[in-house]
């Protein structure tokens, strides 16, 4: 199997799992990233962000790694160069493109000295057509530098991976995807991919090695779009089921099992359809935002992304209201906020359903109380009336409500007996991802609310 020479752009959540899972292969990677500070931590064997599982494989495969703030020597070393920077929401929902521009003008001003043929994979969600426009950057990098045609493919590799297990998806997807016009291209691909498709090594978090994974091949611009769609997608399913869950609670039916009813379709499926209060994180607002953006350049107005988008933000409102019918005015009341993370098995703040609810609470007057596993201090920072506790009975004691945000394993096997006990009237429990049993929660003593399952 051949070994292949690596470069990562952007060390963040996607870029260290590619290049770990990479080096985990055999490969030899260079990750770069321009914040000093991050690869500083990374060089003295320090991982930037929470996420399990990637600190001992770093550690594993530190021969094979290397960190670094300098893009040229990356540029001139690799033979496979990998882009995961960050593409954030514009202010009007489009993408901000800037990152990725920057790092495109200075991957060609180094190909201007440089004969050997580079792939350029890109791994940021970027709109379609940015693949030929990632090119044309780069192109022109290398002519302000005084270069000729420059030798490189531009390929797209969306990346699937979810946070909290990006090492597993890393090597275990469910699929890959390559958008490219270069059959050269695509074959070093299928090289480079070639064990994680066959599957043909085991690891400790998966000893068993399983069936072939697909690999698809597509131009570009379609590469481009399955991870738009993908995204919409899933956040599209979990808005259905949250606004059939609003009709269940209206109609006295029970969304669980109206969802398992449903989901035991094949042609439904029973993943992603739990009701609660809603999708956030560092994708799936973006890209429903960006791809409603997206065909609204084209002329086109979406219908559902925006609806789907709606309900999401009415979910966040309906846990406001759901305090609100117990404890009628908040002003002055305790609330405690479980798990602050966009999901769980994460540090990750980014669009956190927790951030927008612990504002609205504090905004009708309440006293917000929230605890975390490891979000605790960036939550606090970035709602500063929040207060952050080390203990989630810290946090329920005195409350007269607490919230289920985020549903962390320690927050799931929460005892029950002792979070009633310490909390004061009207004992309420909001539970935002419907992990509780009721009637567990009310035999406790408290009041229970889920999302419809009342
Ligand atoms: N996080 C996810 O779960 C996930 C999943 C699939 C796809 N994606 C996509 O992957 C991309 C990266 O996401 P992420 O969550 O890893 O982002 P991130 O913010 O965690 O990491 C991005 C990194 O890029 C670095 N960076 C920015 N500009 C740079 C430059 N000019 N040169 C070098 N480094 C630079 C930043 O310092 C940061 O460390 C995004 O397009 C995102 O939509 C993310």
């Amino acid at each position: 199997m051949k070994e292949f020479e690596i470069g990562v752009v952007g060390a963040g959540y996607v870029g260290l799992a590619t290049g770990a899972s990479l080096a985990y292969l055999g490969n030899r990677v260079t990750l770069m990233d321009k914040d000093a500070q991050r690869i500083a931590a990374l060089k003295r064997g320090e991982l930037p962000i929470f996420e399990p599982g990637l600190g001992e494989v770093l550690a594993k495969c530190s021969k094979r790694l290397n960190f670094t703030v300098d893009l040229d020597p990356v540029v001139q070393a690799a033979e496979v160069l990998f882009v995961a920077v960050g593409t954030p929401m514009a202010e009007d929902g489009s993408v901000d493109l800037s990152d990725i521009s920057e790092v495109a003008r200075g991957i060609g001003r180094t190909l201007s000295g440089r004969d050997r043929p580079l792939v350029v994979v890109n791994k940021s969600t970027v709109p379609v057509g940015s693949g030929d426009y990632i090119s044309m950057l780069i192109q022109e990098g290398t002519e302000e530098s005084g270069g000729g045609e420059a030798n490189f493919q531009v390929v797209s590799n969306p990346e699937f991976l979810r946070e909290g297990s990006a090492l597993y998806d890393s090597l275990y997807p469910d699929r890959i995807v390559i958008g490219a016009d270069s059959r050269q291209a695509i074959e070093v691909m299928r090289e480079l991919y070639r064990p994680v498709v066959e599957q043909s090594f085991a690891t400790e978090l998966d000893p068993r090695p399983k069936n072939a994974v697909p690999l698809l091949v597509t131009d570009l611009a379609s590469a481009e779009m399955i991870k738009y769609a993908s995204n919409a997608f899933l956040a599209t399913k979990i808005s259905f089921i949250n606004e059939i869950a609003n009709i269940c609670e209206l109609t006295g039916a029970d969304a669980r099992s109206v969802a398992q009813g449903i989901g035991l379709d094949a042609r439904i499926g029973s993943r992603f359809l739990n009701a609660g209060i809603g999708w956030g994180g560092s994708c799936f607002p973006k890209d429903v935002a960006a791809l409603r953006a997206i065909s609204a350049e084209y002329g086109y107005e979406a219908i559902m992304l925006p609806a789907v988008a709606e309900v999401n933000e009415r979910q966040h409102k309906r846990v406001i209201e759901k305090l609100q019918q117990e404890l009628h005015t908040l002003r002055g009341k305790r609330v405690a906020l479980l798990g602050l993370s966009f999901k769980p098995n994460t540090d990750d703040l980014r669009e956190a359903p927790s951030l927008k609810i612990a504002s609205k609470l504090d905004g009708c007057g309440a006293r917000v109380v929230g605890y975390d596993p490891v979000a605790g201090k960036a939550a606090g920072r970035a709602v500063p009336e929040l207060v952050i506790v080390h203990d989630p009975y810290e946090a329920i004691e005195g409350a007269h409500a607490a919230v289920l945000i985020t549903e962390w394993q320690e927050l799931k096997e929460i005892d029950l007996k002792r979070a009633g006990s310490l909390m004061q009237e009207p004992r309420l429990l909001v539970d935002g991802r419907n992990v509780y049993d009721p009637r567990k929660v009310r035999d406790s003593g408290m009041l229970y609310r889920g999302f419809g399952r009342e």
